[in-house]
């Protein structure tokens, strides 16, 4: 585990009473349920979850009512409406609206109940289309966003902004983390509108399945990406928790960089595919590089360490099992 201590945790700290009411909201999504499996590794006794049908987060009433009749002590928030470019160009009202009001109703009921500390979630499309490379926590708001997600950022900018206000106004210890692309057990393998990796991974398998000679991916393959097993990201949520009480945002990432052609070569392995990976380099390759700069996160001393090999490997067993062939 990286860096997440446990036998020193200073008193009234979220790790020094594993009995203390924790509220992950979204935790049957992929990184609300690595929380859980998190939380529950390190003995918290506590957790108080709900599922969208018994707690819809956009209606105020109902999140109000659910602090005043339960009063976490702590919240993780990694409830959100989340889509692809296709999902946010067609619906961009809902992206916009109901992550606003997600993360207003629950940052505010949380502040108003009491609750002692809350970790609010973001991601990497928060940072300007052109931000440096690796991105800092300093470029948010120098620059145009990615207009394809644009909705989604701006909302989720105002969730980082809304926890500094918090924190202004009322000294209350609310904090954000943006983590990189995330991967792992509870991915979306969806065929049309899931992210590159377990795209990757349905396709490999699906042609593993049907003994196809080749697999055609767009692109050249030379793009950077960074990739984190969302088991590392919980860690660091926990760790952030524990260590972390500033007012600026903070990068969740691993450091390290694939190109898009060694992730499929990797996930063409890890699944057993046999026949050819075919670049069609007439299509378009997206943004060269994306990295978040995490130095902030890793010099409080937390350290991701699962490798993306194990992660792939740990994905696709859980992809196995789960996902309807
Ligand atoms: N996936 C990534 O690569 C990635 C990378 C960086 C940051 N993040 C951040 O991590 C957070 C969680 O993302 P994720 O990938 O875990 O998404 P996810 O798998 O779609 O999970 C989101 C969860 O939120 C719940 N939810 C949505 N609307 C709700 C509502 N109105 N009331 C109650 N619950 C609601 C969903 O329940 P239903 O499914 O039942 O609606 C789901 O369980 C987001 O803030 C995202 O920006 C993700």
């Amino acid at each position: 585990m990286g860096g997440v201590g446990n036998d020193t945790a200073p008193p009234n700290s979220f790790l020094s009473d594993k009995s203390a009411k924790v509220f992950v909201a979204g935790h049957r999504g992929l990184v609300g349920s690595a929380i859980v499996r998190k939380l529950q590794a390190l003995g918290f006794t506590n957790l108080v979850l709900r599922t969208h049908a018994e707690l819809d987060l956009t209606r105020q009433n109902d999140v109000d009512s659910f602090f005043d009749s339960e009063k976490p002590r702590f919240v993780i928030l990694a409830a959100a409406k989340v889509g692809g470019i296709h999902a946010n160009n067609t619906y961009p009202a809902d992206f916009i609206a109901v992550n606003l009001q997600i993360q207003t109703n629950v940052i505010d009921s949380a502040y108003r109940h009491g609750v002692q500390k809350l970790l609010f979630l973001g991601s990497s499309c928060i940072y300007p289309k052109f931000a440096p490379q690796p991105i800092p926590e300093q470029a948010l708001l120098t620059g145009p966003l990615e207009p394809t997600n644009e909705w989604y950022a701006v909302a989720k900018i105002a969730g980082i902004k809304m926890c500094q206000a918090y924190r202004i106004q009322y000294g209350w210890d609310a904090i954000s983390g943006m983590p990189t692309n995330l991967y792992g057990p509870n991915d979306n393998f969806h065929p049309e509108n899931s992210h590159v990796l377990p795209a990757l991974m349905r396709r490999f398998h699906e042609a593993k399945v049907k003994s196809s000679k080749e697999v055609v991916v767009w692109g050249t393959g030379s793009p950077l990406r960074e990739f984190l097993h969302v088991d590392d990201l919980a860690d660091g949520v926990v760790f952030m928790m524990e260590n972390y009480s500033g007012l600026e945002h903070v990068n969740v990432g691993s450091g390290k960089e694939v190109t898009i052609k060694e992730l499929a070569e990797l996930v063409k392995e890890v699944v057993g595919f046999e026949g050819d990976l075919v670049w069609d380099s007439s299509k378009p390759d997206g943004t060269p590089r994306k990295l978040m700069d995490s130095s902030k996160l890793l010099g409080l001393g937390w350290n991701p360490n699962i490798s993306l090999k194990d992660g792939l490997v740990d994905t696709y067993n859980w992809y196995l099992e789960h996902v309807k062939q």
